[in-house]
């Protein structure tokens, strides 16, 4: 497994050794775990060679305490790397691939930036955006692989590509669990016992509204929901929407042409875990 810091020692790499070969690019922020293992697998299936990048993206929190406790497990990632035969890891660090200037372009996603996610963390996307579209200047992968956890950034960073004229392929990868059903993210690290035992309850969740949603209206569903966590001693809802998996639109009305997604975001303690599914 090749591990490189430097942007120009990636590139010279890839160039001598890997042109015209199909390359698979999983973006990642470390403290890897089952969920990645599972895009870097996918990426292994379509591709030549398979390059990891982990980065902590300082421009997308927009909380400096998140990005303070953000989990840095470095010498682990390596060794859950080595073990699934990643090909190539890339570390950069935040001067060089910002170019001293750490700070983000402004982008203009159609509007999908203003939904759910956009409403809290002021200005997440934008550093989303420019991490991404940096990281696929340097690699040039053929096709980047990303988790339906964040289904709104999978939704985003295909509509960069689709806007830059970015030649890579978007593939969306399903989301991972654990056994009890909580979706697989670096932040379950920091969750407190007492939490982590709880947080099976937005999943758990997510699938009665699921059910509600195919015989109630949409606004029974929001209802039931809210007066799910409103009773719950430890986790609280700060959002739950129902919206269109295209525009990101929360919707009022169902239509049978439409796929529709159940999003939510919810604190337990000071963690804030995401988590959706397909209705
Ligand atoms: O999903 C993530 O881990 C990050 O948002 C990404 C895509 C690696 C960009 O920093």
């Amino acid at each position: 497994m090749l591990i490189f810091e430097k942007i120009k020692d990636l590139q010279q790499s890839l160039s001598l050794a890997y042109s015209n070969k199909r390359i698979g690019f999983v973006p990642t922020m470390g403290a890897l775990h089952q969920g990645h293992l599972s895009l870097i697998n996918q990426a292994k299936k379509n591709n030549d060679i398979v390059v990891v990048s982990i980065f902590v993206n300082p421009t997308q929190f927009d909380n400096t305490e998140d990005l303070k406790k953000y989990p840095r497990t470095l010498e682990a990632d390596f060794k859950l790397l080595k073990t699934i035969n990643c090909d190539v890891v890339f570390t950069p660090i935040a001067n060089d691939i910002y170019n001293q200037k750490i700070q983000s372009e402004s982008f203009n996603f159609d509007g999908l930036e203003h939904q759910m996610e956009g409403k809290f963390r002021n200005g997440h996307f934008d550093g989303v955006g420019t991490i991404v579209k940096r990281l696929f200047e340097i690699v040039k992968p053929t096709n980047a692989y990303f988790g339906e956890k964040d289904f709104q950034q999978l939704q985003i960073i295909r509509k960069l590509v689709e806007k830059h004229e970015i030649p890579v392929h978007i593939e969306g990868c399903e989301i991972y669990r654990e056994i009890d059903g909580l979706a697989m993210s670096s932040r379950n690290a920091r969750l407190t016992e007492k939490n982590r035992d709880a947080a099976p309850f937005i999943y758990k969740t997510l699938k009665k509204a699921k059910k509600k949603f195919a015989k109630k209206n949409t606004y029974k569903v929001y209802k039931w929901v809210e007066k799910k966590f409103k009773e719950h001693p430890l986790l609280k809802l700060e959002y739950f929407e129902i919206a269109d998996e295209e525009t990101l639109q929360t919707i009022s009305e169902k239509s049978i042409e439409k796929n529709y997604r159940a999003f939510i975001a919810v604190f337990a303690g000071k963690i804030r875990l995401i988590d959706n599914i397909r209705l």
